[in-house]
């Protein structure tokens, strides 16, 4: 896979300075994260940011989370944030914590959709932290697969979706979590829980000492839509293995070609290998994955949530 010219290791020493050279004329860059890849393009270069919107087929009012690398750089590109805000961000980051916040001036309506508001998050990889310590803004980033579909975990699900539309791939092995990060809204009172992810609420909650509420009114985040992270296999939900094997033989009876997914207790093991099972079926031309639902507790939570997603009509 590496023999490809748009592919560098993430340890490679020349990695931070190629792909900021990259981000400097304009391309996007693929970049290694704890819960899925992204597609980067630095805030403060215009090109890049429509090249993001543009390779993944994602309508241009679709905002784009920022990506620093400390929790210091947060009032440069916020403004009015809540002391809640801030308790968490000190506790969880860098890791899958994602905080919507009012917008500092300095940050551009192109990034945000056209909105007051950003989302934020310093990620846990050191490589990504680096890169955006050498361009000295923020990246923006959407996870790096094409509009509607799964995320990608692995630098092969990016070349696999994107591939030479990406100006350059970095590799940075199989992202630990596996699934997006946790987006809380601090822009209402109290604070909402806009999408369940890497960080469970419990987690949340227990650092704020306080409850969230659930997303009220009407959806502010793209990751909301009905039908989102959709694998082109239809997704079935069982409750247990004993259902799950009932649905298998009804669905061959039909001439389905069909098969469980490996299910494990441990939450973190489960999250991290949803995804990639999910492509897998479709590469080896699954018609249908029957997925157990796994406690809706912890990480539950958010398998539960993407499952739910895949499992939805189309539109
Ligand atoms: O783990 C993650 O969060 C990954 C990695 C790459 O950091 N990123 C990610 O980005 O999942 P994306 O674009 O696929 O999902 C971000 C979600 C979208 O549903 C977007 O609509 C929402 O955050 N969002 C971003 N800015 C927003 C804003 N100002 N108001 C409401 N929703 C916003
Ligand atoms: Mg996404």
């Amino acid at each position: 896979m590496s023999s490809h010219s748009n592919i560098i290791q993430s340890e490679d020493p020349s990695a931070v300075l190629r792909a900021a050279e990259v981000l400097g004329n304009g391309g996007v860059v693929a970049i290694p994260t704890e819960t899925v890849y992204g597609l980067a393009a630095a805030i403060d270069n215009p090109a890049s940011i429509e090249k993001v919107f543009a390779v993944k087929g994602r309508p241009t009012n679709h905002p784009l989370i920022s990506h620093l690398s400390s929790v210091l750089q947060l009032h440069l590109w916020a403004k009015d944030v809540p002391t809640d805000a801030q308790l968490l961000a000190n506790a969880c980051w860098p890791g899958p914590l994602s905080v919507l916040l009012n917008k500092s001036d300095r940050l551009p309506l192109t990034v945000t959709g056209n909105r007051e508001t950003a989302v934020f998050r310093v990620p846990a990889n050191l490589f990504t932290r680096r890169l955006i310590d050498a361009i000295n803004v923020p990246l923006a980033a959407p996870s790096a697969n094409r509009f509607g579909r799964v995320s990608p975990t692995t630098a092969q699900h990016v070349i696999d979706d994107l591939g030479s539309e990406v100006d350059l791939i970095v590799d940075g092995g199989s992202c630990s979590i596996g699934v997006e990060s946790t987006i809380v809204d601090f822009t209402s009172n109290p604070p909402q829980l806009l999408r369940p992810g890497g960080i469970s609420q419990e987690d949340i909650e227990l650092i704020l000492g306080k409850r969230l509420s659930d997303q009220q009114g009407e959806s502010r985040a793209s990751g909301m839509l009905q039908s989102h992270y959709s694998p082109a296999c239809k997704i079935h939900i069982a409750n247990d293995l004993a259902h799950a094997s009932e649905l298998l033989i009804q669905l061959q009876t039909f001439g389905n070609k069909a098969r469980i997914a490996q299910f494990s207790d441990n939450l973190p093991i489960y999250a991290s290998t949803l995804y990639s099972q999910m492509r897998a079926a479709d590469n080896e031309g699954f018609d249908s994955l029957i997925a157990i639902k796994p406690i809706a507790t912890g990480l539950g939570q958010a398998i539960l949530d993407r499952l739910l997603k895949a499992s939805a009509p189309r539109f």
